[in-house]
């Protein structure tokens, strides 16, 4: 299995682009399931879960093509003919769930299995299944198969209990072609939500109000193709602004929407980090004595759950006792084992982590449980003595691209083995 070998490395210095959105391309390459007409997709970063969603299509009958160098996927949809997706491959990636709302918007019927939970959580779909019935389908469950049907999809008022992003998505995917109109309430307002809605009214949609916590649907009768462009990954940009503070570095990030990254930008800048905006590129410089903080994890424009392990590794080795607390997902904490091994002091009471800064961390073994847990003990073994070992790299490189090679170009001293 690959590993990363992490040295301790001076301060990080020079300019990284941040690449497209995992968490924006995952469901608008579901979405190119509405249409049998070909769909461009522009700034894709080439990931293990992009490929692996791309398989599905094709296990469907569509024709993909993906280029890592142009960071381009084409999808034909015109020969979708099935509406089962084979459980091999859905129990390898959670968001080939977000299937299931085009597959019955384009065909009525789709066969799933209930996708497994994940070292984060038990990640459960009822809000998802709750739209679907509301939009009148029928569900079927049994042996964990899901089976959903519906001969006319009819608009309706959906109350989202909790403001989740795939539900949010994949309700808007199963209302485009509905009969009458939808109303979402509740709904999540991330970004990739907006990009989400872009592409669908670029294919022809009636998309209204996403991004705010009222998304109202038109349904129509058809959707044809179109090209699309992905928005910057703000995770990617924010884990490179942590790799910049933890190393007391001066890194100059590329392509990032700075809205995108506001509680991020706002929690550094409260532990005295200097952060220069300019047009689409942050410039983030660490050269004074940084005071800890808190953070508590909420759905945007809240501080993002996905920065929270990143934050971790940055509080871990600051001045003074800071508090986490994860409303989002019940089980994210993998890290802080991880963390202690290498000399942090960090308690975990229920949904709070108590972090006390020490001055120092070492290298060992440690493992990657979950992708943005993998990414922080890359930014712990940046600074801390001697050599660190990181094994099951693969839950890293499903959401970042080339990370290693990123780092590496910024002064880390990281290789491949
Ligand atoms: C998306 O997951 C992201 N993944 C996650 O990123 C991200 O952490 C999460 O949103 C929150 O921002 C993709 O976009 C592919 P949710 P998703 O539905 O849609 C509960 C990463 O690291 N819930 O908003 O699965 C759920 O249990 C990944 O890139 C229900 O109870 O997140 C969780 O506690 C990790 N019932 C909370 O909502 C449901 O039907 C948030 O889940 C659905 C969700």
């Amino acid at each position: 299995m690959d590993k990363f070998i992490v040295e301790k490395s001076g301060p990080l210095r020079g300019e990284v682009i941040t690449d497209g959105a995992k968490n924006a391309v995952l469901p608008i390459i579901a979405a190119t399931v509405l249409t049998g007409e070909k769909c461009v997709i522009e700034n894709v970063p080439y990931l293990k879960d992009v490929e692996i969603m791309l398989k599905l299509l094709e296990t469907l009958g569509a024709r993909t093509s993906f280029s890592e160098k142009e960071k381009k996927i084409i999808v034909d949809g015109g020969k979708i003919l099935n509406n089962s997706l084979p459980y091999e491959l859905v129990k390898k990636i959670r968001a080939s769930f977000l299937f299931a709302g085009p597959l019955l918007s384009r065909f009525g019927k789709v066969k799933i299995q209930m996708p497994g939970g994940c070292p984060i959580g038990v990640r459960p779909v009822d809000l998802h299944l709750k739209g679907f019935s509301l939009l009148g389908a029928e569900i079927k469950q049994e042996h964990g198969n899901i089976e959903i049907s519906s001969p006319k999809i009819k608009g309706n008022n959906i109350y989202l209990d909790f403001p989740s992003v795939g539900a949010t998505e994949n309700i808007i995917m199963a209302s485009v072609m509905a009969e009458g109109e939808t109303y979402i309430s509740n709904c999540s307002v991330e970004p990739e939500i907006i990009n989400l809605a872009d592409f669908l009214n670029k294919m022809g949609a009636k998309v209204f109000g996403a991004g705010t916590d009222n998304i109202k649907i038109i349904g129509v009768k058809e959707l044809f193709g179109t090209a699309h462009k992905i928005i910057p990954d703000r995770i990617e940009a924010g884990t490179f602004m942590i790799g910049a503070v933890i190393t007391k570095g001066d890194v100059t990030i590329k392509n990032v929407v700075r809205d995108h990254l506001r509680p991020v930008i706002a929690k550094l800048k409260d532990m005295n980090v200097d952060i220069e905006e300019k047009e689409n590129m942050l410039r983030v410089r660490c050269d004074r004595e940084l005071v800890n903080t808190d953070i508590k994890t909420l759905p945007f424009p809240g501080f993002p759950t996905d920065m929270q392990a990143q934050f971790m590794s940055l509080m871990a080795v600051t001045n003074g006792t800071g508090i986490i607390n994860e409303t989002i997902f019940e089980n994210r904490f993998m890290h802080v084992g991880e963390l202690n091994r290498m000399g942090a002091d960090i308690k975990v009471e229920s949904k709070s982590a108590i972090i006390k800064g020490v001055s120092k961390l070492t290298g060992t073994q440690v493992k990657a449980t979950d992708l943005r847990a993998g990414a922080a003990l890359i930014l712990s073994a940046l600074v801390a003595e001697g050599e660190t070992e990181i094994s099951d790299i693969y839950h890293i490189e499903r959401g970042y691209y080339r990370i290693e090679e990123k780092f590496k170009k910024l002064g880390a001293k990281i290789k491949k083995l």
